[in-house]
């Protein structure tokens, strides 16, 4: 191989078997119930903390845990991040407007695995540019998953990702990135969300992890507020994101957090 360190860092991903993959399913279910369920309470005049709570108590009566609380000291069940907020928006006393995007992140643990995703949600009237930001930002979504198969490389999918979102005029964040997941909340490698073809550790049927692009409607630079948590945008335009849990198969990958109620695209039709 020409490249002698490639692998070595393939070796440090993990490739689950069967019984990861089923608890993956079982953890990614159970997250993207819980994205179906707030559908209806996204609206003008929520509290951000009142949606957490929500989270935090449908997870519970699940007999599953948020992976959240507790996390490095954070305190809650999901990010709610409204706007310019890039992610890590911590819930609190803001209430939604209409007008707002709002991206909700959950991760749950069940028996062990930890299902991640996050959506983007509509609240009200949403005007055209913001609407834009989020159908360019779920597409780069869908474009990372189609890149996500055996004999491509991570750097296919930050590649098919990057392409799309630059050539929208968005821009991708570099600060925050995918992950592995399992039984570890964040494992390695970090999955970038631009990248060149063929570079990067090699894809692997069993490797499991997230792919969450941020896209940025102005500069992808962020800036983390004195909270330690909350990431903007440096130049305040609006960011967007999604995140699905995935795991690579012989025939390409399977989405372990696809939504049960069909709410996969905003604005989600009730
Ligand atoms: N769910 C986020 C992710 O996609 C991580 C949130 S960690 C928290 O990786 F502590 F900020 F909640
Ligand atoms: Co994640
Ligand atoms: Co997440």
């Amino acid at each position: 191989m020409s490249d002698p360190y490639l692998d070595e860092r393939t070796a440090t991903i993990k490739r689950h078997d069967e019984a990861g993959f089923a608890g993956m399913r079982a953890a990614g279910r159970l997250a993207a119930s819980v994205l179906d369920m707030l559908v209806p309470h996204v609206v003008p005049e929520a509290l951000t903390a009142d949606l957490d709570r929500r989270i935090h108590d449908f997870v519970l009566a699940a007999g599953a845990v948020p992976a959240t609380v507790f996390y490095r000291g954070y305190a809650h069940a999901s990010c709610i991040s409204v706007n310019h907020v890039v992610c890590h928006g911590i819930p609190g006393a803001k209430r939604l407007k209409a007008g707002d995007i709002v991206n909700i992140d959950v991760t749950v643990v069940v028996d062990g695995w930890h299902g991640d995703t996050s959506r983007m949600y509509l609240v009200g009237d949403v005007p055209l540019k913001a609407r834009r930001l989020v159908d360019i930002t779920w597409e780069c979504l869908q474009r990372g998953i189609a890149a996500a198969k055996p004999g491509n490389s991570f750097g296919d999918i930050g590649h098919a990702i990057q392409t799309y979102a630059e050539g929208q005029r968005c821009s991708v964040v570099r600060d925050f990135c995918g992950h592995g997941v399992g039984r570890v909340f964040h494992d390695t490698p970090n999955v970038v969300h631009v990248g060149k073809p063929g570079k990067g550790p090699r894809l692997e049927p069993g490797m499991i992890f997230t792919i969450e692009p941020m896209i940025n409607l102005g500069r992808a630079e962020v800036k983390l507020l004195d909270d330690g948590w909350t990431a903007v945008t440096r130049d305040r335009s609006l960011s967007a994101q999604f995140e699905h849990s995935v795991g690579i198969t012989e025939a390409g990958c399977e989405v372990f957090t696809l939504s049960p109620g069909g709410f996969d695209r905003p604005p989600y039709a009730v």
